[in-house]
């Protein structure tokens, strides 16, 4: 089947689709991340019309006509998103797999409740795993970016 659906502010239309395909796969983007496939990690977090969601849980056609944003999105060009830019300076980032998926939900994140204390945080991001930093690191960034975005 054929899917068309908005990505990053361009329109695009994807044919072939199978109706069961995730939309993780029909993005087929290298900041969307698959690591469980199962709704467990965060890695492949995206705004679907805004809100965040597993693109591994969602069939693509449930994604036809709405807007996707996936980290390569948040950046302005070759300007990174305040969220991207906290992540770098707080040393947010090991590996790296975690981090588009928690760029994405931080950012959602940092837009909706910039003033969310730790806790609220934590419970946030509860569904985005780390197995590098211990959180601490990505606490400050989420800090950071919080301070930013509502000086
Ligand atoms: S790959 Fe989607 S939640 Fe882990
Ligand atoms: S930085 Fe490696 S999993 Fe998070």
């Amino acid at each position: 089947m054929r899917v068309s659906l908005r990505v990053n502010r361009t329109e695009r239309t994807v044919d072939d689709v199978w109706p069961g395909e995730s939309l993780m796969f029909t993005l087929g983007l290298p900041g969307t991340k698959n690591a469980c496939e199962q709704g467990e990690c965060g890695s492949c977090t995206v705004l679907l019309d805004g809100l965040p969601v597993c693109s591994c849980l969602v069939a693509a056609p449930q994604a036809a006509g709405r807007e996707v944003v996936t980290v390569e999105g948040l950046a302005d060009g070759d300007r990174l998103d305040p969220v991207q830019e906290a992540f770098v300076e707080a040393g947010a980032v090991q590996c790296g797999f975690c981090t588009p998926g928690l760029v994405v939900a931080v950012a959602d994140l940092v837009r909706r409740s910039p003033h969310a204390t730790d806790g609220e945080v934590r419970e946030a991001l509860a569904g985005n795993l780390c197995r590098c930093t211990g959180y601490e690191k990505i606490l400050d960034a989420v800090r950071l970016a919080a301070a930013r975005a509502s000086p």
